[in-house]
């Protein structure tokens, strides 16, 4: 079964999120599984078993009592079932770093959360032909140090999230497959990955053409109900 993973991210307002709530609870979803990412602040608004429902972010602590943070015991309460670990937005803007994300693994483990680990290369290291390298990095870092259950990887080039720009089916399906073989060499383990960066009701077209791909991880174009209907039609 193919993913489809909407990442709403910081967006929408209440009453937006209101109506994509509604006009979701009324669409066919078919045999791809959506799984929705709203902002913390909503996440008890989403409540339809049509769909999963994921936390964009968990804290990196588990007893320890910190303002502003949230735990694997309350997403667990609202019913998420997924959390993204890993965004190059955090990584960038928040300076997450391995430690960061090992943390949060292990403490969203705990509550047998599914983990979305998010990697992928800049501009500047795809351009000095460090793609790999970095990916490779990426994985062995925090793969090394958690427990591997329930891990899905989200490969996302940096430099296609929120561009309009992706790389070639070629591209994302040789990158797939590497990260799929480091993971089975490294870990034994058979992990599913997913596509992210400027996925679009236009360009998954071709897209879904990409065989080993498991599913998608979409920011901008999920915001919008209509967008998700024709990126689903076009998965199943
Ligand atoms: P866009 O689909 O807006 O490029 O965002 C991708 C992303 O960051 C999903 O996590």
């Amino acid at each position: 079964m193919k993913i489809l993973a909407c990442n709403l991210k910081n967006k929408l307002t209440k009453e937006e999120v209101i109506g994509f709530q509604n006009l979701l609870e009324e669409l066919p979803i078919g045999s791809t599984k959506l799984i929705i990412f709203p902002s913390f602040v909503y996440l008890s608004f989403f409540t339809s078993q049509k769909y999963e429902l994921g936390s964009q972010d968990i804290s990196s602590f588990n007893e320890t009592t910190l303002t502003g943070d949230i735990t694997a015991d309350q997403l667990s309460s609202l019913n998420v079932k997924y959390v993204i670990i890993g965004h190059s937005e955090r990584r960038k803007l928040k300076n997450e770093i391995n430690i960061d994300f090992i943390n949060k693994i292990n403490h969203a483990q705990e509550k047998d959360l599914k983990i979305i680990y998010c990697i992928g290369e800049t501009l500047e290291e795809k351009e000095k032909g460090n793609t790999y390298m970095v990916l490779e990095k990426q994985i062995s870092e925090v793969l090394n140090n958690v427990e591997i259950k329930d891990i899905y990887i989200a490969y996302e080039p940096v430099w296609a999230i929120g561009t309009g720009r992706t790389p070639e089916k070629s591209e994302i399906s040789e990158t797939i497959d590497f990260i799929k073989d480091i993971v089975d060499e490294n870990y034994e383990y058979s992990v599913k990955v997913l596509y992210g960066g400027s996925v679009s009701p236009e360009n998954i077209t071709e897209l879904v053409k990409i065989k080993n791909l498991d599913g998608f991880l979409v920011g901008k174009s999920s915001l919008d109900v209509k967008n998700i209907e024709q990126m689903l039609n076009k998965m199943n």
